[in-house]
């Protein structure tokens, strides 16, 4: 197979993106296919389109490639990708959208606000804190509603602390989500999602030295302790896996997603977000799962590649 890699790109994920690029297109030479790695820019559908891969592997993290376009303008002109297709990414790209669309079908998600930035302003920052005092409390984690990598995240142990969270959360996002935190293991599961349907990757633990799981835990080798698989019961990994599974489904994701969750004391998985183009670093989570489960990272992102060259592209 010939794969286009897109990595790069215009997002506060690109230095991320380039990393999981150019590891995707490393694996992928190393199981047999011809993989070109291609930073996007102007021109990129009518290169694409010369081109002729036998599909796309947008490694694309943020928004110009994770929540929808670039999959909806590749479907315009038939090119296969892999990964979901717009209407999947653009629910899991809104964490708001996901979280109500996932606790309508029961899956527990912590309490949150979804407050656009005119709430901020027009009602004004102390009526709209007095709310997210009344109804999240502390502690509690403001984020962008839109984003990856913790970019624009925020502890807030004491209310007065929330002004300056939501700030930066805005800094990322119209859309700041305040969402009440549970304390637990962090868990990530990662599903692979081809021709025998979805199944779940071994849960992967996390735990952050700082404590919070931020960018640079994300990214500097260290700085955060990795269990894969995860040490939790078997009851809870199989409840993690699936809620993880169940996520997929409901949110439409196809071949590839990573369901970030936290497992209270009571072995209930809360979800937090899910992850459209997981993160293929060298410290992201997805390569450990795959790793976990005793498979290779070549054979299956060659899984993955195959997969999207046959299905459709709606
Ligand atoms: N947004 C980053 C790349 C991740 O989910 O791994
Ligand atoms: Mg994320």
């Amino acid at each position: 197979l010939t794969i286009v890699v897109l990595a790069g790109g215009i997002s506060h994920e690109r230095d991320v993106s380039l990393r999981s690029g150019r590891r995707v297109a490393d694996e992928l030479t190393d199981a047999g296919h011809r993989a070109i790695l291609r930073d996007p820019g102007a021109g990129i559908l009518d290169w694409i389109a010369e081109t002729a891969p036998d599909v796309v592997w947008p490694a694309l993290h943020g928004a110009s490639g994770e929540d929808g376009a670039l999959q909806a303008l590749l479907r315009g002109r038939g090119i296969s990708y892999v990964g979901s297709h717009p209407e999947a990414a653009g629910l899991a790209w809104s964490k708001p959208t996901a979280k109500a669309l996932v606790a309508r079908a029961g899956v527990a998600t912590p309490a949150w606000l979804a407050l656009p930035r005119e709430t901020f302003t027009e009602l004004g920052a102390g009526a709209v804190l007095g709310e997210v005092a009344r109804t999240i409390g502390t502690p509690a984690v403001v984020k962008p509603s839109q984003g990856g990598s913790a970019q624009g995240v925020t502890i807030v142990d004491d209310a007065a602390q929330l002004p300056r969270a939501m700030v930066d959360a805005y800094t990322y996002s119209d859309v700041a989500l305040i969402e009440r935190k549970v304390e637990g293991t962090e868990l990530a599961v990662t599903v692979i999602d081809t021709a025998d349907g979805p199944r779940a990757l071994p849960a992967v633990e996390i735990e952050p030295l700082s404590g919070v799981y931020s960018f640079e835990a994300r990214y500097n080798a260290g700085e955060t302790i990795f269990y894969a698989p995860a040490r939790v019961s078997d009851a809870v990994a199989e409840a993690a896996a699936e809620t993880a599974i169940a996520v997929h489904e409901l949110l439409g994701l196809r071949h590839i997603s990573r369901v970030d969750l936290i497992v209270a004391a009571d072995g209930t998985p809360w979800f937090l977000e899910a992850n459209m183009l997981p993160g293929l670093t060298e410290t992201s989570l997805a390569p450990q799962a795959i790793e976990a489960a005793g498979l290779e990272l070549s054979s299956v992102y060659s899984e993955l590649a195959r997969a999207a060259a046959i299905d459709s592209t709606s």
